[in-house]
């Protein structure tokens, strides 16, 4: 296990150099809409990514968002699920704010993540039984907060349509957080800054998220409490035990 993750921090930051060094050629496409776009920069790391994951073990499956690579079948066996840049709208308007995800399951079960902040230089990622570390620290566990004392991240289009009585519950927070970017909206939570986070995500927007998350005994599903299918976009909830438990309480079941 070691061995992988020595490799795999090396192919992040390795991807992380290729991203700051690609910010003045970009070439931008849309994808369903004008707001979801991919770059180029997106499908070469994706590219990176993949090759070094092939030739570091031939038999890995993989899951990741741009072209080719996802759906899967099944999460039989090991799987590497990836988020080339996560926020990618952020990454071509901002130039931060961004990051690359990460993960890998062993026939579903979550045992390594990453989240790499590529601007900020900060690298969050552990896995099931080995703690949760920023660059070489530990981190610490986050408290158990209620919704009411601490912030609450949410899905910008769910927040401005209302969705599930969404503002309703960001009215009990101490404030509402949009980030537009999955992945930090999810490391917040590791940092204590936020006590949850209220989405619409794919695979790739969770996979490595969860598992470090997991590891520090918060909790993550479905919106209504569902098990997360790993095979599609769906409501999403993670949170502080407490907090997870009360906007459950909270959420209204609606179209
Ligand atoms: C998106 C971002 C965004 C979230 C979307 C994701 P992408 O990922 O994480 O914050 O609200 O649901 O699809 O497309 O930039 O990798
Ligand atoms: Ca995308
Ligand atoms: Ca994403
Ligand atoms: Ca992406």
């Amino acid at each position: 296990m070691e061995q992988m993750i020595d490799h795999i921090k090396s192919w992040l930051e390795e991807a992380g150099e290729k991203i700051k060094s690609s910010q003045q050629t970009l070439t931008i496409s849309q994808k369903s809409n004008r707001t979801d776009l991919v770059t180029n920069v997106d499908r070469n790391i994706q590219n990176f990514l993949i090759e070094k994951i092939h030739s570091y073990d031939p038999e890995a499956k993989i899951l990741a968002e741009e072209e080719g690579c996802n759906k899967l079948s099944d999460l039989d066996g090991r799987v590497f699920i990836i988020d080339p840049i996560d926020g990618t709208l952020n990454f071509v308007i901002e130039g931060e704010n961004f990051c690359i995800m990460l993960a890998v399951y062993e026939s579903g079960v979550g045992k390594l993540g990453f989240i790499y902040d590529v601007m900020r230089n900060e690298l969050f990622w552990g896995g099931k039984g080995i703690g949760v570390y920023k660059n070489d620290k530990p981190m610490p566990r986050p408290a158990n907060k209620s919704l009411s004392e601490g912030l609450l991240g949410v899905n910008s289009y769910l927040f401005g349509h209302n969705k599930y009585g969404i503002r309703e519950i960001a009215e009990s927070s101490m404030g509402t957080r949009m980030y537009g970017c999955a992945g930090l909206e999810l490391a917040a939570i590791l940092k204590g800054n936020h006590i949850a986070y209220i989405s619409n995500l794919s695979p790739w927007d969770y996979a490595a998220g969860n598992v470090l998350l997991e590891e520090f005994g918060m909790v993550t599903s479905g919106l209504f409490g569902t098990p997360l299918t790993f095979d599609r976009r769906e409501y999403y909830l993670a949170g502080t035990p407490c907090a997870y438990a009360e906007i459950a309480d909270l959420l209204k079941k609606e179209g």
